[in-house]
């Protein structure tokens, strides 16, 4: 982003008067407060946006760094902040919750509904000896159960982990061993684009590849209706677990630092970690950042077309919309069933006031709305939206523009958040009536959050000069440790190169020179964004060697790709010689599906490349740089001098 072909959108005039932080000067008299007395002003918003059962007296407890304490004295409950507390107040009728289901049909629940809802559901759960401290597996889809189990959980101080209905047998039952979750939830099917894929008979083909001896009970919710093995004493319908269950369960207040949730994500090696989340702070940040960056009021129609399964869902469906009473929609399927104008009538029919999707989304639906009029947002009355959103990975500047001008009508400020499972949620953000937007950039970090950017010391780099993004002080909603692996939790986000001081996030990033705004360039470890989806390349590569009939090594880079962000390709190594023309065709197909298998469709390769070897260094590193260059099909002007087979870069780059 070179100074002179910055453009600003300056926040529209009515956003910049209404909103929660209105204007550039309410945003740096929060940033200055949070300076001056860092814990005071967290210690403020707690008490201003969450009901505390005991009020905490300490707001941050750093004794045991890394490993901080957020108003660990303190009891609440989230179920009973996001429900309870909104009946309370009146909100009784209003709608929580509009779902919109893979054909179309429309179910609306009030804050009466959900809270009845969740409490039998609770009571069902400890029914089936469900207590405090266990954990919970959810494998759902979207639908309003998935919220309402979401919401059960943290009802009675279970700890629920939520795991994409994307996943294969073994991904889930990897999850399972990890948490040693007593019990399971999940449906017969889950319906998207008009397909009826199976969720139930992953479940029994997780459990039974073993490991886990944990799961006493499966509550299975009947999405098709189309019939599933049901295992005796051990599997029950979710009607019939229902059935009789009193709609009032009493909340148990768990104490701040209660673990909510677990959610497992990829990181540079090994297999994907427990991230662990608490009560108090998490809930916190949710309700804070929707309040923030959305400008969540009273009478908006919220909409966050993230998968429950991923963080995104937790913290901007399942929590901080509902924490604040707001009226949300769930969406069940894809963005391109029945069609690619799916999105922009779900807006239009339920007038949607504040949108936040993903790039690759949006990325897709302009290649669709650029062929077809039919499906292009001017086809549809959008007029009802104010706010707009990104999430999950960059957004190029053509695709924001285009979000800008064709679904926000020039209008709508487009909040470009930046954030990860670790952190809860948003951290370098523009809020919507205050921020001068950028196209490309998330501009500046959420009011308290002190985000910058390091050289390999720690020490920080000057503005325009690009480095590693880091987070310096503590915050309420960040991870509290890895489930299972305190150390690996310590060596991956406090290291040691920068004396456990400083939050590694894993993301490179450069500030505007003038502007101090931050561009995020992308993660600086092994981890790939396709899609939004995060993925480890040594998963992939574990999963490609573990068919071990077929191959020998494997090695996984990404490269850019128009849609979805970055691709995945592989380098493969076979056991028999090079493949060409339809053989290779053939075994590629073989070990997609066997990824598929392991890990699951998200990881499939785009592109497989079959060689003799990898290129190496004389002791034997493969040379990832090098495999990026031959990705991009770009010549490789790397160094090449430590290569010891530098003829096989040609044989790779020809290979495709
Ligand atoms: C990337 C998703 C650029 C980044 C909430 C981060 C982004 C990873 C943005 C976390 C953004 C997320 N601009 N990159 N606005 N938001 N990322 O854990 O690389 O699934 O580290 O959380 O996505 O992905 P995760």
């Amino acid at each position: 982003m070179s100074e002179a072909d910055t453009k600003l959108y300056q926040p529209d005039a009515e956003t910049a008067k209404s909103a929660y932080v209105a204007g550039m000067e309410a945003y740096q008299a929060l940033v200055a407060e949070a300076e001056a007395d860092y814990e005071g002003y967290w210690g403020r918003l707690a008490k201003e946006l969450l009901s505390w059962k005991q009020p905490f007296t300490q707001v941050l407890d750093s004794s045991n760094a890394p490993f901080f304490k957020w108003f660990a004295d303190g009891k609440l409950n989230a179920s009973y902040n996001c429900l309870d507390r909104n009946v309370e107040n009146g909100k009784g009728d209003k709608t929580a919750i509009i779902f919109e289901a893979d054909g179309g049909e429309v179910t609306k629940v009030t804050y009466k509904d959900l809270l009845e809802r969740t409490c039998r559901l609770a009571n069902a759960l400890k029914a089936q000896g469900v207590k405090k401290g266990d954990r919970v597996v959810i494998y759902i889809a979207m639908s309003i159960d998935g919220v309402a189990a979401m919401q059960a959980c943290a009802r009675i101080g279970a700890t629920h982990s939520v795991v994409f209905g994307g996943f294969s047998a073994q991904s889930l039952r990897d999850r399972i061993e990890d948490t040693g979750a007593k019990l399971i939830i999940t449906a017969d099917h889950q319906v998207r684009g008009g397909k009826q894929l199976p969720l139930k008979a992953i479940v029994d083909e997780a459990l039974s590849l073993g490991g886990c001896d944990s799961v006493q009970k499966v509550l299975v919710v009947k999405r098709s209706g189309a019939g599933v093995a049901m295992t005796e004493g051990r599997d029950v319908w979710m009607d019939e677990a229902l059935a009789g269950q009193d709609a009032v369960c009493e909340p148990e207040w768990v104490e701040a630092e209660h673990p909510l949730f677990l959610l497992y994500t990829s990181g540079s090696t090994g297999k994907p970690k427990g991230v662990q989340h608490s009560t108090g702070g998490y809930l916190l940040h949710a309700a804070l950042t929707t309040k923030w960056t959305f400008d969540l009021k009273d009478d908006d129609v919220f909409w966050c077309t993230a998968d429950i399964g991923w963080v995104t869902g937790h913290t901007y469906i399942t929590y901080g919309p509902l924490a604040l009473g707001g009226t949300e929609i769930v969406f069940e399927g894809v963005p391109t069933y029945p069609d690619a104008g799916r999105f922009w009538k779900m807006i239009q029919d339920h007038k949607v006031t504040v949108f936040y999707t993903a790039p690759t989304a949006i990325r897709s639906l302009i290649k669709a709305a650029e062929s077809n009029e039919a499906v292009h947002p001017k086809s549809y009355d959008l007029s009802s939206l104010r706010i707009l959103g990104s999430v999950g990975e960059p957004i190029n500047p053509a695709a924001w523009e285009w979000y800008h001008q064709h679904v926000g009508g020039g209008r709508c400020p487009i909040v470009d958040t930046f954030w990860q499972t670790e952190t809860g949620g948003h951290m370098i953000t523009p809020l919507p009536g205050a921020t001068p937007l950028v196209p490309g950039s998330c501009t500046l970090p959420f009011p308290g959050i002190q985000a910058a950017v390091v050289d390999e010391t720690g020490k920080e780099v000057p503005w325009g000069q690009g480095g590693i993004l880091v987070v310096k002080k503590p915050w309420p909603s960040m991870i509290r440790t890895i489930w299972g692996d305190p150390e690996r939790f310590k060596k991956s986000y406090y290291p040691e190169d920068f004396k456990g001081q400083l939050y590694l996030a894993g993301d490179g990033a450069i500030r505007d020179a003038k502007t101090g705004y931050f561009t995020i360039t992308g993660r600086i470890d092994d981890v790939l964004n396709v899609s939004g989806h995060r993925m480890g390349t040594m998963e992939i590569e574990s999963a490609l060697v573990s068919c071990t009939e077929l191959v020998a090594e494997a090695a996984v880079v990404g490269r850019p790709d128009d849609t979805t962000g970055e691709a995945i390709c592989a380098f493969v190594v076979l056991k028999r010689p090079r493949p060409s023309g339809d053989e290779a065709k053939a075994i590629a197909k073989q070990l997609r599906d066997h990824i598929a298998k392991e890990i699951g469709p998200i990881a499939k390769p785009k592109d497989i490349r079959f060689g003799d070897n990898l290129p190496k260094t004389r002791s034997g590193k493969i040379m990832r740089r090098l495999l990026r260059s031959v990705a991009k099909n770009e010549a490789v002007t790397q160094d090449t001098s430590t290569l010891e087979n530098p003829a096989i870069l040609d044989q790779l780059g020809q290979a495709y």
